[in-house]
């Protein structure tokens, strides 16, 4: 096993690997394809309904050959059975990260909660969840920021067109993280205190974001419901409190009852499985939450079991890692082609760009080569006609990543359109399909002999990976973000850091603390650089 101290980018692979690259470089995508006409089926990969497609990535098979070994040298399997075992992998906060436990069949702390959580989500569904005043909930809004937002937020818009079971009524949902007023004031002004139902969810239950939006809703609440800020019936019937922290879940006046747990071992950004996942059960229901955990449980099983070759998180970080320390491609674009997810690329710039945006080592040195690469995206066939022009033309490279779903519109509800909608899914695949084929061959991927102008010139040479899932169904979904949580885990592997801290964002905490100082009164800005106190005086001098 390699120490963490052996220097990365001086050992033997690394060196190979830049040596690689460099011959490499020269090659196009299409003389990769033209030398080998299996190259889809040596570099694609399925499992767990979706399908890997990695060939239109530019490097050979044996290059990674070589990527594999790296990973053995690195200890892969050592701190893959460490983040299984519940071991300290987390080291700056001697925390375990156990997100996996969170979907493991045989977990019975984990069980007793998603049972407290199905019973309220029955009672939701039921219409017997009644507000202070005896009215059935038909609004709920989820005051969360980060992992607190995001995954929840992602994973209920993903599924929303799956309806719940018979008998059940669906809440309409509303989301509210940002800390400055704008979603809390626009959500609450359309709805209805007697029939709102507010879920505070904060691992910590210290977000100054998700405290300052939970008070505006409690005050709304009280002069809604003419009923004191402290009431207790009022804080029974309408706030339901989702937290590891149950002593500042009580201290802030949550009721014992409708106090939902989880662990502190389960970090922030992979808290989706967990209860913080009540607006996704909310929205399709708890058997089919249920079905969300159980296909990111295959997907742990195949990250566990198959040889890395054969193992899509680990091919997928592995090629990520090419791309970044060898290719130098420090930007990746996620594009997924269905709207259902429209919200992964936020969900995947706080999973990955949180977990692996460092530059300290475990054993605490500077790196000294890349990390995470900026990730950004947004669904595909609308960023067609916004920023592809820079990856089709620009001096930047980008890695892409396609999101595809096979199959769709199976559902009854959509039985009276199939015919346009299914024209629609066609439509979209098939653009997908000619967004990477352009990309990765240029104008080659045009039968055209004409001669082409300097500005219509189009090299491509860019490498994607797509992404297929079967359909998107609970369980395929929950297959696709485990595969991204332990991509992430493998990245960090190989550059020996630590994905499951943040303490640049805890930082910035502190500074926008005394920020707040400064704002409420200049003249304690004591020390302050002159852009942060003059920003701070025209802002005080402007505010009526
Ligand atoms: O901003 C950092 C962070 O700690 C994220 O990691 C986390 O998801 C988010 O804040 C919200 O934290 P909490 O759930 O504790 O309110």
């Amino acid at each position: 096993m390699v120490s963490e101290k052996d220097a990365l980018t001086t050992n033997s692979l690394w060196l190979q690997l830049e040596r690689r690259a460099a011959e490499e470089k020269q090659r196009h995508l299409s003389d990769w394809f033209a030398a080998d006409a299996q190259r889809f089926s040596h570099l694609s990969l399925e499992g767990c309904g979706l399908l890997a497609d990695f060939s239109k990535q530019r490097l050979s098979l044996d290059t990674c050959d070589i990527l594999v070994k790296l990973a053995e040298q690195r200890a892969l399997r050592h701190w893959m059975d460490a983040l299984f075992a519940g071991a300290d992998v987390n080291c700056s906060e001697q925390r375990a990260a156990m997100h996996w436990r969170l979907r493991e069949p045989n977990a019975p702390e984990v069980e007793a909660q998603l049972n407290n959580m199905e019973v309220m989500v029955e009672r939701i569904l039921r219409g017997q969840w009644r507000g202070v005043l005896g009215d059935a909930i038909t609004d709920v809004v989820n005051v969360g920021v980060g992992g607190s937002d995001l995954g929840p937020l992602m994973a209920a818009f993903a599924l929303q067109s799956r309806l719940p079971p018979e008998g059940h009524k669906r809440p309409r949902l509303h989301f509210a993280s940002s800390m400055d007023g704008s979603q809390i004031s626009q959500v609450l002004q359309e709805l209805n205190p007697r029939t709102t139902l507010i879920l505070v969810s904060s691992k910590s239950f210290t977000t100054v974001d998700t405290l300052q939006n939970a008070n505006t809703a409690r005050r709304w609440l009280a002069r809604g419901l003419d009923v004191t800020f402290d009431d207790p019936a009022m804080l029974r019937c309408h706030f339901i409190g989702i937290s590891a922290n149950a002593d500042r879940m009580a201290q802030w006046g949550i009721v014992k009852s409708n106090q939902l747990f989880f662990w502190e071992w389960v970090g922030g950004r992979y808290s989706l499985w967990s209860v913080i996942g009540m607006p996704i059960a909310l929205t399709v229901g708890m058997a089919a939450f249920r079905e969300l955990l159980a296909g990111a449980h295959c997907m742990d099983e195949h990250f566990r079991v198959r040889p890395w070759r054969q193992n899509i998180p680990v091919m997928l970080g592995l090629m990520d890692v090419w791309n970044i320390n060898f290719l130098g491609i420090n930007a990746r674009a996620v594009l997924p082609y269905d709207g259902r997810l429209k919200h992964l690329p936020a969900y995947l710039e706080q999973l990955e760009m949180e977990s692996n945006g460092k530059s300290v080592s475990r054993s605490g040195e500077l790196v000294d080569f890349s990390t995470c690469p900026v990730i950004w995206g947004e669904v595909g066939p609308n960023a067609q006609h916004a920023f592809f022009q820079l990856l089709h033309q620009g001096t930047e490279p980008v890695a892409c990543e396609f999101l595809m779903t096979a199959r769709r519109y199976t559902e009854a509800v959509h039985s009276d359109a199939l015919e346009e909608l299914e024209a629609h899914h066609v439509l979209s695949n098939a653009n997908c399909l000619a967004q990477s084929r352009l990309l990765a061959f240029g104008e080659r991927a045009l039968d055209s002999e004409s001669a082409l102008p300097i500005y219509k010139r189009y090299h491509g040479n860019q490498p994607s990976t797509s992404l297929v899932l079967d359909e998107l169904s609970p369980r395929t979904l929950g297959a696709l973000l485990a595969m991204y949580e332990h991509k992430v885990f493998v990245q960090s592997v190989i550059w020996g850091i630590n994905p499951f801290d943040q303490w640049g964002v805890e930082m910035g905490k502190v500074v926008a603390s005394d920020m707040l100082g400064v704002l409420a009164d200049t003249s304690t800005a004591q020390g302050l650089d002159s852009s942060s106190f003059s920003l701070a005086q025209y802002i005080a001098s402007n505010k009526r």
